[in-house]
């Protein structure tokens, strides 16, 4: 159905100071998009059906700017690790298991299901480098109605055998896995996924970067997360002078797809984490315009830290909600909400300079 009315209690935020609300009002669905809120119902929805929720709070769809699928099987579980040690004994073991179509489908059928009734309309996901299940989970997405991104994760490096891909290959897949999804989906979009620094080499980087060139798909990844992840990548990258720019110099970082691309194309590129930024990385995410995703629960389950998010706002740079799943566990953004503005209140009182909650 694609013309209709809701009625209830309706509450949204057009930006990000601002609360409006209509007491007992319309929301009209028109060819499958919002035609608006009112207090009246316009005469021309009279017609139309309509739907009413009584006291009911009707929301916009909320977005989970970053969630990992495959770790949906683990959440709530193993938390008493920081991230690399995490990574390499909660994480990696559940991800090798995704070469299992079955279980794949099985997990993933589980994971659509939930995110289907949960508060969430849009999400952007990791699977695993498993490009067959990868297929799979976007098949299992789109059939929920849900609008999302899906990325095959890229690794080669640093990360246990079962798992690493070779260099060729990672790209190879990549490039096969982009073909085999064109024109299949209309609300599932692949997005470029290099998991993070340590586990994907110069080669791949540079290799993901053409292929972001020539499709100017979006980007998601992992950024200064933790302190001893964010030392590593000064050793893996030591030309970088911060760990942003070892995403930009392949062209992985915001921006329009970089010297060469197609013009006007250029997917955005969301960042999950950005807990310890520099100086020098704050520039570099406010002028390549990166969206940094907030998990503020997984930073706590990791104890990664606590992200600077008032800066972020003050200096225009754009920030969304993540789960995070399984680093956070559990995929409800209410509850996100809820621990973002709890964070905030503890990075005040303990980080020197912090501004207010
Ligand atoms: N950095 C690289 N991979 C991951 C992951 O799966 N979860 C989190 N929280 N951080 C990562
Ligand atoms: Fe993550």
């Amino acid at each position: 159905m694609k013309n209709f009315v809701l009625r209830g209690n309706l509450c949204t935020s057009r930006t990000k100071d601002s609360l409006s609300w209509i007491p007992h009002g319309y929301v009209v669905c028109e060819d499958g998009r919002s035609a608006g809120m009112f207090a009246e119902l316009p005469e021309r929805f009279r017609q139309w059906p309509l739907f009413d929720w009584g006291d009911c709070l009707i929301l916009p769809g909320l977005v989970d700017l970053h969630i990992h699928a495959p770790q949906y099987a683990f959440r709530g579980t193993g938390m008493d690790l920081e991230l690399l040690e995490w990574l390499n004994e909660r994480a990696f073991p559940e991800e090798a298991r995704y070469q299992d179509l079955d279980y794949a489908g099985k997990a993933y059928g589980i994971f659509a299901e939930n995110m289907k009734f949960s508060a969430t309309a849009r999400a952007c996901i990791f699977a695993t480098r498993h490009r067959e299940a990868t297929e799979l989970l976007m098949d299992l997405m789109e059939a929920t109605g849900l609008r999302t991104m899906v990325g095959k994760v890229n690794m080669d490096r640093n990360c246990p055998e079962n798992l690493r891909e070779g260099t060729e290959e990672s790209l190879e897949e990549t490039r096969r896995w982009l073909s085999d999804i064109e024109g299949k989906y209309d609300h599932t979009e692949p997005v470029l996924t290099p998991r993070f620094i340590p586990a994907c080499s110069d080669a791949v980087m540079r290799g993901l970067g053409d292929i972001r060139r020539e499709t100017g798909l979006a980007v998601q990844s992992h950024l200064s997360e933790n302190q001893d992840e964010a030392a590593w990548v000064r050793e893996l990258c030591p030309w970088a002078g911060c760990y942003g720019e070892a995403y930009d110099g392949f062209g992985m970082f915001g921006g329009s797809c970089a010297p060469g691309g197609p013009a006007g194309k250029g997917g955005p590129t969301v960042m999950a984490h950005c807990v310890w930024p520099s100086g020098e990385e704050r520039r570099l995410i406010k002028e390549r315009g990166v969206f940094v995703a907030h998990c503020p629960q997984s930073n706590t389950n990791l104890c990664s830290g606590i992200a600077p998010v008032r800066e972020y706002l003050e200096e225009g740079i754009s920030v969304g909600l993540g789960t995070d799943v399984a680093a956070g566990c559990g995929e409800s953004i209410f509850r996100a909400m809820a621990d973002a503005i709890q964070v905030s209140k503890l990075r005040w009182k303990l980080a020197e300079g912090a501004g207010r909650p």
